[in-house]
């Protein structure tokens, strides 16, 4: 018998012997584990200075399985410091939830001085006949935690029911839990007093974006416009997004009052957080220390995540997004601007050039800034003549004629068409047919001045509008020699107000 498993096992254990690390596609600003698999975010909390970020970690095997929670903790939400395995797997596998400050001790199981934290999460009986509601409770900072001898809180006896994201609802004096039942379509919530007695409350579900099953709810306070006297809640889902077949996040702006949610636009209404298909499971910090609410979530796909190549991880989270809420013609909408503290990081290389005209493809050298593929652009364009223009990241030429461009993710505007866009079809490695494609987000503006932040990092871009009013969140692979750096134009001129370039590698 013993003999039989070390022959089956010996293929696995020369395949991860053999297999290359990846260092051209680690990140440098952007969360990603020491090593093994990561998706979702989990219990986003904000606790004595520190930020903690919880995660779908596989600790033995660069693949989903083994569902735990990893845990690292982090000051300014760039630099990150892993910490062991906070909630192991065991007879179940720990699925998404959130973490919360019992800051009244409302559940009795604080032991110290200083409030514990309380995880809810799903247990996902991994033979596929049940998911649950189940805590966990930690007095030492998140690093060990006890799981609740009452476990389950919440069991219907349903096969898909997941994802708990509780909060504190101050007018109501209770805690609140939205959580799915994903083949319906719907956020169930949940009301109680001290986190282990659940009173199912009312629903909200069957509007808006359907094509896929609904995961990962979160329910949060905004205000409207920064007025915090005038206040609206959004309500975040991860399903389909954008794309058919592809997963996506969208979000219902409307009232909450304890029990149930209420849209404040027509169901059909389908509102996206990103236009592109690497933003995921996203859940919000809310408890910080300037009342920010900050938006975290996984950079990938299902249709491809177990196809990224890298190793030895696999699955890193977007940047850290700080969130409003704000009026356009349209309505109420998100705003998602990359988390200012990147901006903060000293002795940075920066490149700075203003006002200058651009009628053709012009690469900007400052190779040690580039070389890392690891930066963020902050440009302003206003459109004269041009068709269609924008940034060309990751290029690579061809050594013997350098007019033949071998590797390009695209970031641009199509002013016809009134779309921003990312091209990632020649990006570098196609690490599944469905992945080289070109995401768009139509995007219109009045005085053709068009504002852009930019961030790349090894293996993704991300690209944020108008002062954070699209966002487009892409994976790449590009070879590591793939560095050079260009602005573009087609069918005319643009002016270039300013190009900000800060080089974040470490
Ligand atoms: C979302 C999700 C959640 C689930 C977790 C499992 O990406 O499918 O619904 O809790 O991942 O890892």
């Amino acid at each position: 018998m013993k003999k039989l498993l070390i022959l089956l096992l010996f293929p696995v254990f020369i395949y991860a012997q053999t297999q290359k690390e990846t260092p051209q596609w680690r990140p440098n600003y952007h969360f990603s584990p020491p090593k093994n698999w990561t998706n979702d975010p989990n219990g986003l909390i904000y606790y004595q200075g520190q930020y903690h970020l919880f995660y779908q970690h596989n600790p033995y095997e660069n693949k989903w399985g083994h569902m735990s929670w990893g845990h690292a903790v982090s000051k300014n939400l760039v630099d990150w410091e892993h910490l062991p395995l906070a909630i192991p797997e065991d007879s179940v596998w720990i699925f998404s939830g959130s973490v919360v400050v019992d800051k009244t001790n409302s559940s009795g199981f604080q032991t110290g001085t200083n409030p514990c934290m309380v995880a809810l999460y799903t247990a996902d009986y991994h033979d596929g006949k049940k998911e649950a509601q189940y805590l966990a409770y930690s007095n030492d900072n998140g690093t060990t935690w006890t799981k609740y001898a009452g476990n389950p809180v919440i069991d219907l006896q349903m096969k898909d029911f997941r994802d708990p994201h509780v909060i504190w609802h101050e007018k109501t004096q209770n805690w609140v839990m939205s959580v799915v039942f994903p083949k319906e379509y719907k956020v169930v919530f949940y009301t109680s007093k001290n986190l282990k007695n659940w009173t199912r409350a009312g629903e909200f579900g069957n509007q808006g974006e359907m094509r896929k099953i609904w995961e990962c709810p979160a329910l949060v306070e905004m205000p409207v416009d920064g007025n915090i006297q005038n206040t609206k809640w959004l309500l975040f889902v991860s399903t389909n997004g954008p794309y058919d077949k592809f997963e996506g996040m969208q979000y219902f702006v409307g009232e909450f009052d304890g029990t149930t949610f209420k849209n404040n636009n027509p169901p059909e209404t389908k509102l996206y957080v990103d236009y592109g298909k690497d933003f995921y499971a996203a859940i919000p910090y809310t408890d910080t220390p300037e009342n920010k609410k900050i938006l975290l979530g996984w950079m990938s796909s299902w249709q491809y995540a177990g196809e990224m190549p890298t190793f030895p991880w696999k699955g890193q989270m977007a940047i850290p997004r700080d969130i409003t809420l704000r009026s356009t013609p349209s309505g109420l909408r998100l705003f998602q601007e990359p988390i200012s503290t990147l901006k903060a990081k000293k002795d940075y290389l920066t490149f700075e050039k203003e006002n200058f005209v651009l009628s053709k493809e012009k690469q900007i050298s400052g190779s040690s800034l580039f070389a890392n593929n690891s930066f963020m652009v902050e440009v302003e364009f206003s459109i004269k003549s041009a068709k269609d223009f924008g940034l060309k990241i990751a290029q690579k030429k061809d050594e013997k004629d350098d007019k033949k461009t071998l590797q390009e993710t695209i970031v641009g505007y199509d002013v016809i068409g009134k779309q921003l866009y990312i091209n990632r079809k020649k990006s570098g490695q196609i690490i599944k047919e469905n992945f080289p494609s070109i995401e768009k987000a139509s995007l219109k503006f009045e005085d053709k001045t068009l504002k852009l932040k930019v961030l790349v990092d090894k293996s993704s871009v991300e690209v944020f509008a108008n002062d954070g009013q699209i966002a487009i969140t892409s994976l790449i692979y590009p070879d590591e020699k793939a560095n050079i750096f260009s602005l573009f134009t087609n069918g005319g001129k643009v002016k270039v107000k300013y190009l900000k370039i800060t080089d974040l590698s470490k």
